[in-house]
């Protein structure tokens, strides 16, 4: 049985007190007695109180982006070391909005996952299509390049390190999702493209999240196709009653 997880990118939003606010109300409202591994990625300044006050639940803390050099003349970033200092051992990597607005490139994400795997960090590494792409039928072309030059660097062991997030772009913060059946054909994909480099144990074994406007009224319906194993939820994860309304529908 492969994990089903529901992933919370809070991006740049929520300050200190909101931030606990926020957790104070997932606390109350998410359900304790599911299989299910829940994970909230708040901003950087807030991951060490987060770990704190999720000491005695089953909500993990993931970072949102992280740098791949061990230290350094990097102004303004932040390494896998420093996050393990303060108690997180998941990444977000390879989220679009790296890619798009800092210019992340797939070989900079590489670099990073490799950095996340030497500190036997926890990955999610993000990918996914833009519309053009889609609407050029060149989707899984897209994906299947992202995955070979950001991540099948990786040796077969690392595996257990890795969550995939599939997100297409054009439906990140825009309210659009992808169909079920849309999300389906894509995540099964993923598989066969991880089964022809990797083998059937670890294609069969990886979770493969949706992410892109999922909401609690179309969380079930995504969730209920074999090969989505989950999702990363952006905007639905600031409230806790959406948020626990998407882990209900796994
Ligand atoms: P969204 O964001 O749920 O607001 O579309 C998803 C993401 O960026 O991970």
């Amino acid at each position: 049985m492969r994990t089903k997880i529901v992933a919370g990118n809070w991006k740049m939003n929520k300050n200190d007190e909101e931030t606990e606010d926020l957790l104070n109300d997932l606390i109350d409202k998410l359900p304790s007695d599911k299989e299910i591994r829940i994970i909230v990625a708040p901003t950087f300044v807030n991951l060490q109180s987060a770990v704190e006050h999720l000491q005695f639940t089953n909500i993990d803390v993931a970072a949102q982006n992280m740098h791949q050099s061990e230290n350094g003349a990097f102004t303004g970033e932040i390494s896998a070391d420093m996050l393990q200092s303060v108690g997180v051992n998941i990444v977000i990597l390879g989220h679009s909005e790296r890619r798009a607005i800092f210019k992340e490139t797939d070989a900079t994400i590489s670099f990073k996952v490799d950095a996340a795997i030497n500190h036997d960090m926890t990955v999610i590494f993000c990918f996914g299509e833009e519309l053009k792409d889609r609407q050029a039928g060149n989707q899984f072309n897209i994906v299947e390049n992202q995955l070979r030059d950001g991540l099948f660097q990786i040796e077969a062991k690392s595996w257990e390190n890795i969550i995939l997030a599939y997100e297409p772009v054009w439906a990140i913060g825009t309210g659009e999702t992808a169909s079920p059946d849309q999300a389906q054909e894509m995540h099964q994909f993923i598989r066969e493209t991880v089964r022809k480099s990797f083998g059937s144990d670890i294609a069969e074994s990886v979770s493969i999240l949706y992410g892109g406007s999922v909401k609690p009224e179309n969380a079930k319906e995504i969730f209920s196709k074999p090969d989505v194993d989950g999702g990363l939820i952006g905007g639905a994860a600031l409230k806790a009653s959406d948020f626990a309304g998407i882990v209900n529908g796994i």
